[in-house]
């Protein structure tokens, strides 16, 4: 990264921050239906190697995207660029940083690079979202809230992007702690850290290597029905979100939802919540097993209630309950490709990748990638010899 830094924009101090990618343990599609999620952070994310201009001039270059060269901007012309392409999600975060209390006052070069797998929804996005909120906190020294840098980057994506995602993935970025999963109500923003004490099990990262195309259109159309859903409901009950209902509740006025299929909708939202509240006792209780049970029934409410894996996650997923050692698997993150994750006892783990590798080539027609999950630290600044490229 410091030779690509010297050669764009020549020899200047810098410094250097990270953001890891996520994994969502369970609680998916809960967030913004205000329930539960139990995401925690891995060691892959995004790298920023950044130096303060004397102007008001931003230079954004990405080693991933080579291509598209350095994306140059005015601090005073911070709208959205289609032509900007993956340079906006940067561009978002400065725009909505930026206030009366908050200028940069100056402009920045940054390189950018990461290493979590393109596309493969392990918020490849949001990690570059907070890893520009670190970085500017910190080249700028402002004090700033990290649940509002948090809520910036979901600001981001929703109004930015145009993506209607919940809190989960930034929060996640922002708070991840080595070794936890974060509890996190998405209602009242309360979280508590649980420590992933797993002596004898790895955490197994399954990439289906299927492009998310869609994903950002069906995600939205979800949203949609849960919001349906709650209008419906709120013919009798007196709630905002789905999160709000125990499975009783649910099954007692699902009555007042018309439509068989936001019904189906409706139903994963709320099981799904209890069921992430319950793996969290279970994690506590030291029942792993109990654990890895409760991911396993995520993954079938997900594929035939809310309908947002497909043949690529199921095939992934149910070649993992055949495997000896697994203690639960499901797909994680928004869904319609991407990667699921897998609980496995240690001395399985290389059966496992062998015999479900082979399982998804036979079936899909190309290979499945296969990561260890190690749970690292969310959102800082690192010290210089710790650039990885
Ligand atoms: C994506 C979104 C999150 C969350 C998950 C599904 O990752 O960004 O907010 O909704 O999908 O749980």
């Amino acid at each position: 990264m410091k030779e690509t830094f010297e050669r764009l924009f020549g020899d200047k101090e810098t410094r250097l921050f990270f953001a890891p990618g996520r994994i969502n343990l369970i609680g998916e599609h809960t967030d913004y239906n205000g329930g539960h999620v139990f995401p925690a952070t891995i060691t892959y994310g995004t790298y920023a190697l950044a130096a303060k201009r004397d102007d008001r001039t931003v230079n954004l270059y990405s080693m991933n995207f080579e291509d598209k060269g350095v994306v140059s901007f005015s601090l005073d012309e911070l709208d959205f660029d289609k032509a900007h392409d993956w340079a906006n999600y940067p561009k978002g975060m400065i725009r909505y940083l930026q206030s009366e209390a908050r200028t940069s006052g100056s402009g920045f070069d940054v390189v950018y690079y990461g290493n979590i797998p393109n596309g493969a929804g392990l918020s490849s996005s949001a990690s570059i979202e907070i890893v520009t909120g670190v970085m500017l906190e910190s080249l700028f020294d402002w004090n700033l809230d990290r649940v509002e840098m948090v809520k910036i980057g979901q600001k981001v994506e929703n109004e930015f992007m145009g993506v209607n995602s919940g809190i989960m993935d930034q929060f996640a970025i922002g708070m991840g702690k080595k070794g936890a999963g974060i509890l996190l109500d998405c209602n009242t923003l309360q979280y508590e850290y649980a420590p992933l004490e797993l002596e004898r099990e790895q955490v197994i990262i399954m990439n289906t290597n299927k492009r998310r195309e869609l994903a950002d259109s069906k995600y939205n159309e979800r949203r949609g029905e849960c919001d349906l859903a709650v209008e419906q409901l709120q013919k009798e009950l007196s709630i905002e979100t789905l999160g709000e209902l125990t499975e009783e509740a649910f099954e007692a006025n699902k009555h007042l939802i018309e439509s068989e299929t936001v019904q189906k909708r409706a139903k994963h939202a709320v099981y799904e919540n209890e069921r992430t509240v319950k793996a969290l006792k279970a994690l506590k209780n030291g029942e792993l097993e109990r654990f890895g049970e409760l991911m396993n029934a995520s993954h079938v409410s997900l594929r035939d209630d809310y309908e947002v894996t497909g043949k690529e996650l199921d095939t992934l997923v149910e070649a993992a309950w055949e495997q000896r050692g697994v203690l639960g698997a499901r797909m994680t993150g928004a869904g319609f490709g991407g990667c699921a994750i897998a609980i496995v006892k240690t001395d399985e783990v290389e059966a496992f990748i062998d015999q479900v590798g082979k399982t998804y080539e036979e079936k899909i027609g190309y290979e499945a990638t296969f990561y260890v999950a190690d749970i690292g630290d969310g959102a800082r600044e690192l010290s210089a010899d710790e650039v990885i490229v």
